[in-house]
């Protein structure tokens, strides 16, 4: 089986009714997407990502009046933050209800929902009875897909259908927000930046570098997350920017080109969305390039620069 990159909305409609896989855009990354409320179906996606069953799904959903069919509850913050980013790249954390199956959120009381901004994808949603559980289009541990390619690359063999929306616009998957104890928490770095979200909420806590996930399931998982995103070729973060690169190093830049055996510019500008959005299919290419390692400048700390960071240090993990 190789999966088929098509545009045909009653093909994804047909095949997920069904329930089969049907990889989808979204305006952060391709998701690999089944019947949220069809538990075969969503098993069917831990095992063609070859997903650990302790990391949860993000639920997608058509609006905030969509979402409140599945959360028990929603903080006023909540719904202030639906309200402003919805659709958008922002996934929030929230009490579950039973109708969310097991498999979803594994076994948390929990569920993450996002309305996906992606235009194709909002009218695959408008059309199903049920939401979509999706997690990125990509083998576990790996990197996000941004193009229709990159997921058959990855998954081909997994799937029948790939719905091509052309190459997504942020190219971050979304930030992911939950509440504990009443305060909001970051879990995830991602495509709506913190500077946007606390003029509406106040401070946010940043949770902790190793824990994108729940506290229970960092807990059962210690240290496993931080490792992630990552290219075949070995990564390192660049220390010291003066420092010659040896022969056979590629380096992705942020601005500025150097002499590499390969070299790639996320932004030439410092646009941080030009960066964002060009992250992974930049690591894509120079992973190709037959490189001893990849030497990874980072981004300034701030806005989508967290998101784009936080992917390239747990790449960066995952090859120690
Ligand atoms: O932009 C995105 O968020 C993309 C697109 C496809 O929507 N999706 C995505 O999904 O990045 P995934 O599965 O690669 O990452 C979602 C993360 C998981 O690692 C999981 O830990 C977290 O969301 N998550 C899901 N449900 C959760 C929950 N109940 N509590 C805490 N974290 C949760
Ligand atoms: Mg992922």
């Amino acid at each position: 089986m190789t999966a088929r990159i098509g545009t045909e909305l009653d093909e994804a409609v047909r095949r997920l009714r069904a329930g089969e896989l049907v990889a989808i855009p979204t305006e952060t990354v391709y998701g690999l997407a089944a019947n949220a409320l069809d538990e075969r179906a969503c098993l069917r996606i831990f095992e063609a990502k070859r997903r650990p069953a302790f990391d949860p799904l993000i639920v997608h959903v058509r609006s905030a009046e969509h979402a409140r069919e599945f959360v028990r509850e929603l903080p006023v913050d909540a719904e202030r933050l639906m309200r402003a980013f919805w659709p958008g790249p922002l996934t929030l954390v929230l009490p579950k209800r039973e109708l969310v199956p097991d498999i979803v959120t594994s076994g948390l009381d929990t569920v993450a929902v996002r309305a996906p901004a992606h235009p194709l994808t909002a009218q695959l949603l408008a059309r199903l009875e049920f939401p979509l559980a999706a997690p990125s289009a990509n083998l576990f541990g790996r990197m996000s897909p941004t193009r229709a390619e990159d997921v058959v690359e990855q998954l081909g063999d997994e799937l029948e259908y790939v719905l091509d929306g052309g190459s997504c616009e942020v190219g971050v998957e979304s930030t992911i927000l939950g509440w504990e104890e009443g305060r909001c928490v970051l879990y995830r770095p991602g495509g709506t930046p913190l500077e946007l979200l606390e003029p509406l909420i106040g401070p946010v806590r940043v949770a902790s570098q190793h824990s994108e996930h729940a506290p229970r399931v960092a807990a059962a998982a210690p240290g496993m997350l931080a490792a992630h995103y990552a290219p075949r070729t070995p990564l390192v973060i660049e220390a010291n920017a003066a420092h010659p690169l040896a022969a056979g190093e590629a380096l992705l830049a942020f601005r500025h080109a150097r002499p590499a055996h390969a070299c790639e510019v996320l932004s030439a500008t410092g646009d941080l969305r030009e960066a964002a959005s060009r992250l992974f299919a930049a690591l894509r290419r120079l992973d190709r390039a037959g490189a001893t390692r990849i030497v990874a400048e980072l981004a300034p700390e701030r806005g989508l620069g967290r998101a784009i960071n936080d992917r390239l240090r747990r790449a960066a993990a995952a090859s120690t």
